[in-house]
């Protein structure tokens, strides 16, 4: 089994949960690589001995990264920073020749993530995505595959989605995700957006335009210490777009949702593609849940199978089991440890999202806010109204 040493700036919630599924690999049957935690950086070192505590691989701590990236051991890193940091970090993890897992939206707005793809253009043997997971459900992986074989025959509609609800609460007190200076201007766009786009955009459903109508809801929030400050980001985000079937060459509506005031919708993904030779919907409210209809003319009728554990990534889970949040988090590092050893994902949907698709949603999510601000339809190609 080969190693590839890692190192992880910013060890808050995500950090952490890249570092259980290092310590889950031999949960996997069939890798011929797995990842060893080797260095952490976090502006918090209260954060650290929860990771040295529990992987005795890790030989340095540091609050600044640029320690972790003159660490010769360290061959790439994972990167969970708040948005303002992307850029920054991101660049110089390039630069040093580390390869990159960097955290959605993959920079703050549409410059950060211009110069993060220009760095990458200028260093080619850097190995780079943006984590994404929802994709690795084995109800999306038969989605996929229906995709892939041209199963639902010409698309009508696509609706994707990701929905949050715990900010229907007033009194939750702000956090760097509510200020637009750490957040940045996209709001829940650049929270949620990458993760409801992913799929579309591997299937080449890629919006022409947009017409977005953004809320925000709860414009001011405890600061935590007993005051009040403005709450400035976007909370709800609904997105209607042109998008182009490159099978058919047609056009169809495609609706991108996402939203942090979605009542009763504590972390719920979903998507749903209807065409005109079969239909399928799948949410992560009842995550081994595939709804299908298939038509040939007659009756039309929604079924519903229950998908077990059939993961991209061989497991040791029985196949009758149920599938969660961890297990997806394990499976998409499974694919970017694969695509960085072998070149390529093992099947056109199990990789982890690109910075090329980083960038179209980029440039949807600065349409948006056009579209938003000028209450017309943005096209994503010339910045003209149509
Ligand atoms: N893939 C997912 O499902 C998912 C879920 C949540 C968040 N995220 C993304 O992960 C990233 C981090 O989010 P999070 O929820 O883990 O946030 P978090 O606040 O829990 O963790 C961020 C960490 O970065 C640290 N940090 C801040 N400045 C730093 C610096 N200069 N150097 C080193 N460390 C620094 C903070 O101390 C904190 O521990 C964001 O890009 C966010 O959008 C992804």
């Amino acid at each position: 089994m080969k190693r590839i040493r890692f190192g992880i700036i910013g060890c808050g919630l995500m950090g952490r949960e890249f570092a259980v599924a290092a310590a889950r690999w031999a949960h996997l049957t069939d890798m011929d690589c797995a990842p060893e935690i080797v260095a952490v950086c976090d502006a918090n070192a209260a954060l650290f001995p929860w990771y040295t505590d529990n992987f005795a691989s890790i030989g340095q701590t540091t609050e600044d990264y640029r320690a972790l990236l003159d660490n010769p051991q360290v061959e790439a890193v994972y990167c969970a920073v708040p948005h303002h940091l992307h850029e920054e970090i991101y660049c110089a993890v390039v630069r040093a020749g580390k390869h990159l897992m960097g955290e959605k939206p993959f920079g703050i707005d549409l410059p950060a993530n211009d110069a993060i793809l220009a760095c990458l253009a200028e260093h080619p043997s850097v190995f780079a995505r943006c984590s994404s997971e929802f994709p690795f459900f084995p109800a999306v992986g038969r989605i996929a595959r229906m995709i892939e074989s041209g199963a639902f025959g010409r698309i009508i509609e696509v609706g994707a989605g990701f929905l949050h609800s715990s900010d229907l609460d007033p009194q939750k007190p702000l956090n760097w995700k509510r200020i637009v200076r750490f957040n940045g201007e996209y709001g829940c766009m650049g929270d949620l957006g990458m993760h409801v786009c992913h799929v579309p955009f591997r299937a080449g459903w890629i919006p022409c335009n947009v017409r977005a109508v953004l809320s925000n809801i709860v414009p001011r929030r405890p600061d935590g210490h007993g005051g009040v400050e403005a709450c400035e980001t976007w909370d709800n985000a609904t997105l209607l777009c042109d998008a182009v079937d490159p099978a058919a060459g047609e056009t169809f509506p495609m609706t991108l949702k996402t939203q942090r005031i979605a009542p009763g919708e504590k972390n719920t993904w979903y998507l749903k593609v209807l065409g005109t030779r079969a239909s399928a919907r799948f949410s992560t409210k009842n995550p081994k849940r595939l709804e299908l209809l298939e038509y040939d003319g007659g009756e039309q009728v929604w079924g519903q199978i229950d998908v077990g554990c059939e993961t991209c990534f061989k497991g040791i889970t029985g196949g009758i089991f149920e599938f969660g949040f961890s297990d997806a988090i394990l499976q998409m590092w499974a694919a970017f440890l694969y695509e960085l050893e072998h070149g390529r994902p093992p099947s056109r949907f199990a990789g982890c999202a690109t910075p090329e698709e980083t960038a179209l949603s980029h440039r949807l999510f600065t349409a948006a806010l056009e579209s938003q601000k000028t209450s017309t339809v943005v096209s994503m190609y010339k910045g003209e109204n149509q």
